[in-house]
């Protein structure tokens, strides 16, 4: 298969690359700094762009989203703008563009997180845009057709990234890159749609 990771030069990104090639899929990474190709995921324009110099591909991975962490007592309606331009409509977007480019029966996995399910202290952010990503793929999947299916991983914390991460996450058991990279590679080599794996333990 030929497949586009964006964010494939992230934690998880990288673990998800690994295991795709390790099947020999043909992967190409994309970013805003990093990767084969450029593109902003919070500009549509900038989508399309990538999309028009990739051309066709069988799957759409996205390891890529960021969003600010608030505190909800102090929070500000522009402090939700990351989480809602980057995680929510980049990856959502991305799904919606880059459907066009799909081959029949081809797939599309997106990244959500554990947050909107165990929350953790200033994650109000985060949480809206998992929990946002998770119901449009549920819902988006009956929409489908030509064997198009949409996916996406909800990771707990990670191995790789709880040295950094480990105060906002006490007492989480974090989870392997490789664990996670398992459940993007299910949605994308697999048969299931409108699915969310969670990766908590
Ligand atoms: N790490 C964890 O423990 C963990 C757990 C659960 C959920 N998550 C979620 O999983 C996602 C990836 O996490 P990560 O730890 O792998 O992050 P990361 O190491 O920071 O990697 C993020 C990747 O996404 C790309 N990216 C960021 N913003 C982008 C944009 N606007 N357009 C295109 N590419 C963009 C980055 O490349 P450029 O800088 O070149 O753009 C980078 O390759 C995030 O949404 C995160 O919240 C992470």
């Amino acid at each position: 298969m030929r497949i586009i990771v964006v964010g494939g030069n992230g934690t998880i990104g990288k673990a998800v690359v690994d295991v795709l090639k390790a099947e020999n899929h043909e992967v190409i990474t994309a970013g805003r700094t990093s990767g084969d190709l450029s593109v902003d995921m919070t500009s549509p324009e900038s989508i399309e762009a990538m999309f028009q110099k990739l051309g066709a591909v069988d799957a759409i991975v996205s390891t890529a989203g960021a969003a600010k962490k608030v505190n909800v007592e102090k929070m500000t309606p522009k402090d939700l703008h990351l989480a809602v331009e980057s995680k929510l409509l980049g990856q959502i977007n991305l799904a919606l563009i880059g459907q066009n480019y799909l081959r029949r029966g081809g797939s599309i996995t997106l990244t959500t997180g554990i947050m909107k399910d165990d929350p953790i202290a200033n994650g109000a952010s985060s949480a809206m845009a998992n929990g946002g990503v998770a119901a449009f793929v549920k819902a988006a999947a009956v929409d489908f057709t030509r064997g198009i299916r949409i996916n996406c991983v909800s990771p707990n914390v990670l191995e790789e990234s709880y040295d950094r991460l480990k105060d906002s996450f006490k007492g989480f058991v974090p989870v392997p890159a490789s664990r996670v990279a398992a459940a993007f590679l299910k949605s994308v080599a697999g048969c299931q749609t409108g699915q969310e794996y969670q990766v908590y333990h």
